[in-house]
């Protein structure tokens, strides 16, 4: 299997597509909502291999089991990969800190914004005992806070769905997505002569078109922030024209805000 991880110049498009972006201070500066939250009752330590974002069994690993499903917050998919700095208040057993968790599925219980993985509400705790006590109540009040993501050890990476025919019908689902900001379109184009086509968000991260274009494809990925603030991000990495089903590329990446 040829990875060509073909470097594509995109300084043109860069300029083209990229709207000046503000440098921003402190990113987890927001307030705190109040809310509640519940946990998987079957998540023994980690979050779910069926979530409604369309991660698989990744779902399951990713920020090491730390993720939960999100109810409003899910937004029609567009909340997967969102990061949440999530605190319970009884100041009794919980910590200062709470924990960060990364939406990877749709759900809600009793009036909750959050369904986290055991191994989450646990560490809301200060201790063990505190934690056994916070999964006997099973919902907690809670506050949270839209926080960046961060993978220092990973790029943005794009894994091909088994679903995929080549080279009639293409869908992928985006992993370790970054920053505080939301992917709101995503676009593929001929790397030879940035024929571009907009992709269908089919749900959660999973993107979609049937005809994809031809050849190497260059991604682009539009992030936008609650302000309104939209920018046109471009992977060095281009996605290989005899891209395979279950094939994982790495996009080359980051996103710091
Ligand atoms: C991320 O992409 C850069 C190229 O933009 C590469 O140098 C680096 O090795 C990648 N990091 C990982 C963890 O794959």
């Amino acid at each position: 299997m040829a990875f060509s991880l073909q470097v594509v110049f995109v300084v043109s498009a860069l300029l083209i597509f990229s709207l000046l972006d503000p440098t921003q201070g402190d990113t987890s500066s927001g307030s705190f909502i109040h809310s509640r939250a519940a946990y998987y009752p079957n998540s023994d330590e980690k979050g779910s291999e069926t979530g409604r974002c369309g991660y698989g069994s990744f779902g399951a690993i990713i920020n090491y089991g730390d993720v939960a499903a999100a109810s409003d917050l899910y937004r029609d998919g567009v909340g997967c990969g969102a990061c949440y700095q999530v605190k319970c208040t009884n100041v009794k057993d919980c910590s200062d800190k709470g924990v960060t968790v990364v939406i990877t599925d749709q759900g809600s219980s009793d009036r909750t914004d959050f369904i986290m993985s055991k191994k989450a509400f646990r560490k809301m705790a200060q201790n063990e005992d505190a934690a056994s006590y916070l999964l006997s109540q099973g919902i907690v009040d809670i506050e949270y806070r839209r926080v960046s993501c961060s993978y220092p050890n990973y790029n943005i990476t794009i894994k091909i769905d088994e679903s995929s025919d080549y080279p009639y019908y293409l869908a992928f689902v985006i992993w370790y997505q970054q920053g505080q900001k939301d992917i709101t379109a995503v676009q593929l184009c001929e790397t030879k002569n940035f024929n571009c086509k907009l992709l269908d968000r089919s749900y959660g991260s999973v993107f979609t078109t049937s005809s994809p274009p031809r050849g190497s494809l260059s991604l682009r990925m539009l992030l936008s922030d609650e302000d309104g603030d939209e920018k046109w991000v471009v992977p060095v990495n281009s996605i290989p024209e005899n891209w395979k089903k279950g094939d994982v590329y790495d996009t080359g990446v980051q996103v710091e805000e």
